[in-house]
């Protein structure tokens, strides 16, 4: 896929930037980056702190698989994350006294470091003819994260990346991720995602629903739900709502 970055010192969201671009005909591969977001978002209509410092940037997908399969794109998106933020990280550990630190994925698209979130993803879309990929990653500030522990770059590695060397570095590794689920299917993707996905037992919390469970890691099934064993034994299908590793 060939990049076209457009970079702007502040906006709303690049996600509204993408998609306004996306309905006007945009190609794939058009890449809003912004230095500072006013009014960033995550998912469920959260607010997402995008103090200057970090990487905001999103990118228009005119996705070739079916609408039914476009949650890869979301485990696309993380494998991409999470393979640049390990580099980044565990670049410069050498020598058998280092502890490497744990990069995971934690269903359905975030990227922890040593249980920290580092990252988040959005995808949005309002029709089959195109799929906006909305990317945040602290890179100098750690945001406040009332939900979830937080963390950035800055805080678990001395050598901190220039932000348009992460940009390249993420694109580069989503193009080959995104190009692999286009050709080969879900199941390559899903291998990747189970190896490093963060396991054991979970919080689950539906949306919209006060009902909050505990569930232990079974699987990702092949839709990309998740697939947990409750605590009377039964099992249960997650497919939206969001997941705390239980500590
Ligand atoms: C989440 O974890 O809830 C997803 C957060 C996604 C944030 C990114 S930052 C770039 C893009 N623009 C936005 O407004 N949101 C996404």
């Amino acid at each position: 896929m060939l990049f076209d970055i457009r970079k702007r010192d502040v906006t709303t969201s690049t996600n509204d930037d993408a998609k306004r671009a996306a309905v006007a005909g945009a190609p794939e591969g058009f890449v809003i980056w912004a230095l500072h977001q006013t009014q960033g978002r995550g998912r469920i209509g959260r607010p997402w702190q995008s103090d200057e410092g970090n990487l905001f940037f999103s990118v228009v997908l005119r996705p070739p698989l079916p609408r039914s399969e476009w949650a890869g794109y979301s485990f696309v998106a993380a494998l991409a994350v999470q393979e640049t933020v390990d580099y980044y990280v565990n670049k410069d550990i050498e020598g058998a006294f280092s502890v490497p630190h744990n990069v995971e994925m934690k269903w359905p698209n975030d990227v922890l470091v040593d249980g920290k979130k580092i990252s988040g993803i959005l995808l949005e879309s309002e029709d089959d003819n195109w799929l906006v990929l909305g990317i945040g990653i602290n890179v100098r500030c750690d945001p406040d994260n009332p939900m979830y522990p937080a963390t950035s770059l800055a805080s678990e590695t001395p050598a901190v990346p220039e932000l348009g060397d992460l940009l390249d570095r993420v694109l580069d590794s989503f193009d080959s991720w995104y190009a692999r689920l286009n050709h080969e299917g879900f199941l390559p993707i899903r291998a990747a995602w189970l190896m490093n996905a963060r396991k054991g037992t979970m919080r689950v919390k539906l949306p919209a629903k006060a009902t909050e469970f505990y569930g232990e890691f079974l699987d990702l099934d092949i839709e990309g739900a998740l697939r947990l064993r409750l605590q009377d034994g039964s099992e249960r299908k997650v497919s939206a709502g969001d997941v705390f590793p239980f500590v």
